[in-house]
This record gives structure tokens, sequence and C-alpha cells, in this order.
């Protein structure tokens, strides 16, 4: 055992000795998520649903902290840019799929679910997908034939392996509408039949033929406070699966923040989940959750953690997985996975303001276990009680 874990260690015997001669004390060990006695955010919820992570292959380092800590806490993992576009197929003949063996390996090995992150989408593209030699944009056709070729490349390769696939995302603009990309622009209205969803169709389409038993999900932010947004996404997909497109159910990624509101995101869901009168096996998945410290409109690099502060976002936390159980036992959830696992390699922590320090997630940047982690068990425990 290393220095720091029997140090971890004897803290947590000693602290938890305290809380349980301390009657009625609500304080909880000061443990490293990686601590044998530290408690399992996964297996806390498992009877309601998965909890998962964003993580680089970088972590998966046989005997790290790092690798124990995503052993121990999750059992979804999705990968945070490895798997994208511009790092699996670089250029038209070229295929990198190093990365997501890697994960698929790890997973088999300790028994995980995959998520594979992100098959079609606007952003981390390579341009050769949209142009030719000459630096025309492609027809219609040729860029069809070539989401096809990568799609039933990709998903072929993982065929079994990878269980749910974000076929395309961030389709919806931030204007309302479908988003102006690309993929909209050259392949639009492709079978004549008056809507532009066609590349979205012929994506999932794409993917379902190359892993019929895969979940394949449409991926979107910002559905969890829009209703615009969600009616948008609502209207499409339900227009799809009228079609018989095989779409499984809709991503939220849930890059949220301190001024959240749970009756929202709760009205939202239950738009999207009218999709189940046409498909009764329809989900949702909370694909990218974070919980930003910061207003969206605040500039501010630093936040105060006071006392107050840390009380209100602990709760919050605690609101949203109450809000997640109350899915899970509605039949529209099983998969709640965080965009990332420490706050020390957030990507909040240069987004929206470069050289922020956020602290968004449930595990600290030196992996101690904060309070909102403790906020979640003590609520998995009075909800199984
Ligand atoms: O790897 C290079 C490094 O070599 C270079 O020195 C450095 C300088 O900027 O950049 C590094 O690449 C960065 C990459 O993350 C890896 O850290 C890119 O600049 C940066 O743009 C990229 O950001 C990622 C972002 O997607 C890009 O859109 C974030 O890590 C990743 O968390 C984020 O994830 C997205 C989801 O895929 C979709 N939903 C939104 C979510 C958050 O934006």
């Amino acid at each position: 055992m290393k220095p720091k874990r029997i140090l971890s260690a004897v803290i947590a015997f000693a602290i938890s000795v305290t809380a349980l001669t301390s009657c009625g004390s609500t304080s909880h060990p000061d443990l490293y998520a990686y601590d044998e006695d530290a408690p399992s955010l996964y297996e806390a919820f498992s009877q309601w649903f998965k909890v998962g992570t964003a993580m680089n292959t970088s972590d998966l380092v046989e005997g790290s902290e790092e690798m124990e800590i995503l052993i121990k806490q999750y059992n979804v993992f999705t990968l945070e840019n490895e798997s994208k576009p511009d790092a699996m197929h670089p250029s038209e003949d070229v295929y990198n799929f190093d990365a997501l063996d890697k994960l698929v390996e790890f997973a088999n090995e300790y028994d995980k679910t995959v998520r594979g992150h992100v098959l079609v989408w606007h952003s981390q593209c390579p341009d050769w997908f949209f142009y030719d030699d000459d630096g025309n944009t492609v027809s219609a056709d040729v860029l069809v034939e070539r989401m096809k070729e990568h799609i039933t490349t990709i998903v072929s390769h993982y065929k079994g392996e990878v269980d749910v696939w974000d076929v395309v995302n961030e389709t919806l603009g931030d204007n309302g509408g479908l988003r102006d990309s690309m993929w909209y622009q050259i392949i639009g209205d492709y079978d004549g039949d008056g809507d532009k969803y066609d590349y979205i169709e012929i994506a999932f389409t794409t993917a379902h033929e190359a892993d019929p038993d895969a979940r394949l999900i449409i991926n979107d932010y910002n559905l969890e406070w829009s209703e615009d947004r969600t009616i948008t996404m609502y209207m499409m997909v339900k227009s799809m699966l009228e079609e018989g497109i095989p779409i499984d159910g809709i991503g939220l990624q849930m890059h949220i923040d301190i001024d959240f509101d749970v009756e929202t995101c709760k009205n939202n869901v239950e738009i999207l989940m009218k999709l189940k009168e046409i498909d009764p096996d329809f989900v949702i998945e909370i694909t990218e959750l974070d919980l930003s410290c910061f207003s969206w409109s605040d500039q501010s690099t630093e936040v105060e953690l006071t006392d107050e502060f840390v009380e209100m976002f602990d709760s919050l936390y605690s609101d949203i997985f109450e809000m997640f159980i109350e899915f899970s036992e509605a039949g529209y959830l099983d998969s709640v996975v965080m965009w990332g696992y420490n706050d020390g390699s957030t990507w909040l922590n240069s987004y929206p303001v470069s050289g922020r320090t956020n602290h968004p997630l449930l595990i600290d940047e030196d992996y101690k276990l904060k309070s909102a982690y403790w906020s979640l068990i003590d609520l998995a425990q009075a909800k199984s009680s």
C-alpha cells in the first residue's frame, strides 16, 4: 500500500469511529476516491442506473490511482476526445482504433460498459469528409458514401463490444432549429421527402446495420433547460421514429451550472418521454454531466467555497440525483455519465473563461472525495432504506 493510502486508511478509521461515537454527526471520513474504505458511487446507485465517466486512455495505467478510481467508482466509460472523428479517422484511408481498443479491453477485463463518443459531429471532424482534392465541397452522394464508410467501419470493428453509440452529436443549432453544419448543408433533403434530417437518418440506419444490438443515441446540450430545444428535438425524433429510423434514445449532455432548475428539467424530460408512445423502449441517457460553480454570465475565474456555497452546491447535486432516481423508477433512464472524474482535469477549467478554477465534479483535484460525493452516497442510502 502507498504511504498516502496507509495514512488515509488510518484517518478514515479514526474518523469513522468518531462519526459513530458522535451521535447525530453527519461528518464523513476524509478519503481518497481510490481508498479501499471509500464507498463506490456506481454500487451505491446500482439499483437505479449505471454511473459512468469520461476519461482518457492515459488514465489506464495498471496500478495507478487514476485507474483504481475508475475501476472502483464507475461502471460506464467514454473517451473524452480519443474516439471523435478527428482522432479515429483523421484522413480518408487512416483509422486509429488503438484508444478505443484499449478502453474496450479494460471494460472487458473489469466487466464495464463502453459508450462510443461520437460518430458524426460538426466539431472535431476533419475537413477531408467535406472537400475534394481541389478544395471544392463534395456532392451529397460523396458525403453520404464517406459517412456510411466511416460509420460501418468503426461500428463493425466494435460490434458486440461498444454497447452504446452517440451516433450524432449536437444536431440542433444555438438559435433553434437544425444546426447549419456541413453535414446538413451538403446532404440536405437527400431522399426528397421534404425534411432535412436525412444525414441523421442515414447515420442511424447505417450504425444499426453494422451492429443491430448496440443502443443508438442522438446526443445534445441544453435540453435540460430549454423547452424550445426540447420541442425541436421531440418533433424531429418523433418524425424519424414514425419513419422507422432506429433511434433508441436521446442523450442529455447536462453541462449545467448552479442556476439549474430541477422542475424545468423534469418538464422537458416528460416531453421527450412522450416518444415512448411510439417506442416503449425509448430512453434518455445522461451523457456528460458536470455542475459548474459559476453562473453562465459570470466571467470570474475563482469562486469562494464558503460553507454556504458548498452546502447549496451539494444539495443541488443531491436534488439532481434524486431526479435521476425518479427518472429511473419511471423507466426513463438507466445510465448517468459524468464528464470527467476529478476537478483537476475538467474541461470547465478552460471554458468558457480561460484560466478559471472550477469545481464541477464529485472528486477534487487531489482525488479526495468531496462533500458533494458524500451527499449522493447519503441520498442513495436514504432512498434504498
Ligand atoms: O491535444 C491538444 C494539445 O496537443 C494542444 O497543446 C492543446 C492546446 O490547445 O490542445 C489539445 O487539444 C484540446 C483537446 O480538448 C484535448 O485536451 C483541444 O484544444 C480542445 O479544444 C479539446 O476540448 C475538448 C472539447 O470537447 C472540444 O470540442 C474537451 O477536452 C472535451 O471535454 C469536450 O467535450 C465535449 C463533448 O465531446 C461534446 N459535448 C460538449 C463537451 C464539452 O465541450
